[in-house]
């Protein structure tokens, strides 16, 4: 009910707001949101999950002897597991691994244990609380000799405002203690048209993705969106180096939202902007980790599609609030 409350309380100030109207990108990811995310990770334009399966399925080994064991892993979101599969390996080849996946879908971490379940001598211990309460009790619950590697993968770093992703990775920094390390992936930049191709697929998912965000809308909120007047776009922002995602109203029209106790005009050719996707250069990584109090230890830049794992050692002694 409290989450419902929400729900509906961004809404109305999202698309309330005078100027460009938006709505949060977290929810998209609702039961049906969630599986076409995952059909857009298979998508022949979307190379980013690729990428990084490939640099970890390559890599984890190089990775890992970066880190003194015994370590323990915890991960921010969990998806299907799939991803973090290769370092879990890696690890249990040296030693006994625990990991403790972070999310707030109780279904994401079921799939996750049953994605995994197959891998022998790995518990997973899910923890379905926000991130940063997550490290809090993934650090508490090691061991003092264990060095903590959080895992944050996919570039969903990238689905945060840069300002907002400097505080984010700054309090993760708070929750981990000197020698513990990050393992942060980053979508770089890339010539605009495969960007523009990866959001905006001619198969159509990624916007059926998008579109399903008012879906949610009607289906949650009791909203009367019709979807056929939206047209999902995928932009450039040169300025702040990030697709974003908009739906345009392809006419003008009138929307309630009721349990927003809402309604609003939108023009023909007005959009909701829905998500921005940052891209980065691998120069400015260092940077990025210096400022929250990281050293950046190494990269691994995918050859196909540029993208990159970075490792980063939390420096001592941690930075003050930022
Ligand atoms: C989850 N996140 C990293 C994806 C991205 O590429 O920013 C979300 C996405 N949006 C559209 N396609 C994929």
């Amino acid at each position: 009910m409290q989450a419902l409350l929400e729900f509906a309380r961004e809404v109305r100030e999202g698309l309330g707001k005078p100027g460009q109207k938006e709505l949060p990108s977290k929810y998209l990811y609702d039961e049906l949101g969630t599986a076409l995310f995952e059909a857009i990770t298979v998508l022949p334009e979307y190379g980013l999950t690729r990428a990084g399966d490939r640099l970890l399925r390559r890599y984890s080994p190089d990775i890992l002897e970066r880190l003194p064991p015994p370590v323990v892993v915890a991960e921010l979101g969990s998806g299907s597991g799939r991803k973090t599969r290769w370092i879990l390996e890696a690890l249990a080849r040296r030693e006994p691994v625990t990991y403790f996946p972070i999310d707030l879908s109780a279904s994401a971490l079921v799939r996750c244990e049953q994605g995994l379940a197959d891998l022998p001598s790995i518990s997973v211990v899910g923890l379905e609380v926000p991130y940063l309460d997550g490290i809090r009790q993934a650090s508490s619950r090691r061991r003092r000799d264990q060095t903590l590697l959080v895992l944050f993968l996919g570039s969903n770093i990238g689905n945060f405002d840069r300002p907002a992703a400097d505080v984010f990775l700054l309090e993760l920094r708070q929750c981990m203690k000197p020698g513990d390390a990050l393992l942060l992936a980053t979508d770089l930049e890339k010539p605009v048209a495969d960007l523009i191709l990866a959001y905006d697929d001619p198969a159509g998912v990624t916007a059926a993705f998008n579109l399903n965000l008012l879906g949610r809308i009607n289906r949650e909120l009791g909203g009367d969106f019709v979807l056929r007047n939206f047209a999902h776009e995928a932009r450039w922002n040169a300025k702040e180096r990030r697709i974003e995602m908009h739906l345009r109203s392809t006419r003008k029209q009138t929307v309630t939202i009721r349990a927003a106790e809402f309604t609003c005009t939108l023009g023909e050719g007005e959009t909701i902007w829905t998500e921005a996707c940052h891209k980065y250069r691998v120069e400015e990584i260092p940077g990025m980790a210096t400022r929250a109090g990281f050293v950046c230890e190494a990269q691994w830049v995918d050859g196909e599609w540029p993208f990159a794992e970075n490792l980063w050692i939390a420096a001592s002694p941690p930075p003050a609030n930022a």
